[in-house]
């Protein structure tokens, strides 16, 4: 019995050794092709889940009456022609207690996003010199999708008019707007 298992383990081995270029080969090709399906990395892959919506309202949809407040319904209204899909919001983990103790002041550096899989696209949060940066990034590369057009939804402008402009109410919190309930 012994005996059997082992020669059959030597014609395994020799099996190996005559197939080993090809066998390698293809192993590295799938590799590859599971690489290239692999989800992008992305920095705030690790950083602390917070808000998230699972459907984003159509245009029309009053959501004052389902418990949203007037900013949620103006952000709304902007959005749903986008159609944007679910989000899920982070914040960095440094910046985390003041995000939860709804501080006004961040430091330099990456502060949170807001991600939209659907299309592809993350609203991203920076702030420098106490002053926010909004940007809009592809998931897949991290370059800037934002758009240059004067009052487009994806104009950081439009960002900051409402995350600096709606009645203070994001101000406060330092410009940001998850936590402000
Ligand atoms: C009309 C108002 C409005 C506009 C315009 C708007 N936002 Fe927001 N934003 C909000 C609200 C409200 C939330 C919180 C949503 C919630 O409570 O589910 C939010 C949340 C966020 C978050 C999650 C972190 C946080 O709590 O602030 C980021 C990041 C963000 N917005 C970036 C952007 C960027 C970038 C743009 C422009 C491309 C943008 N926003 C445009 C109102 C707006």
């Amino acid at each position: 019995m012994k005996r059997i298992f082992l020669s059959a383990l030597a014609a395994v081995m020799i099996l190996a050794v005559m197939t080993g270029g090809s066998f390698a080969a293809e192993k590295k090709g799938a590799k590859a092709a599971a690489s290239a399906e692999k989800a992008p990395s992305n920095y705030w892959d690790k950083w602390t889940k917070t808000i998230s919506l699972d459907i984003f309202p159509d245009c029309g949809v009053n959501v004052l009456g389902a418990g949203g407040d007037d900013i949620l319904q103006a952000t709304v209204d902007i959005y749903c022609g986008v159609k944007p899909g679910g989000y899920v919001g982070y914040v960095n983990p440094k910046v985390h207690d003041i995000y939860k103790k709804k501080g006004s002041k961040y430091p330099d550096g990456k502060t949170a996003v807001l991600v939209f899989k659907k299309i592809g696209a993350a609203f991203t949060t920076d702030h420098k010199d106490g002053q926010p940066i909004y940007d809009v990034v592809a998931i897949k590369d991290g370059k800037s999708i934002a758009s240059k057009d004067a009052g487009h939804p994806l104009n950081p402008q439009t960002c900051a008019k409402c995350h600096v402009g709606f009645k203070d109410v994001c101000k406060k919190l330092g410009y940001l707007c998850g936590n402000r309930l």
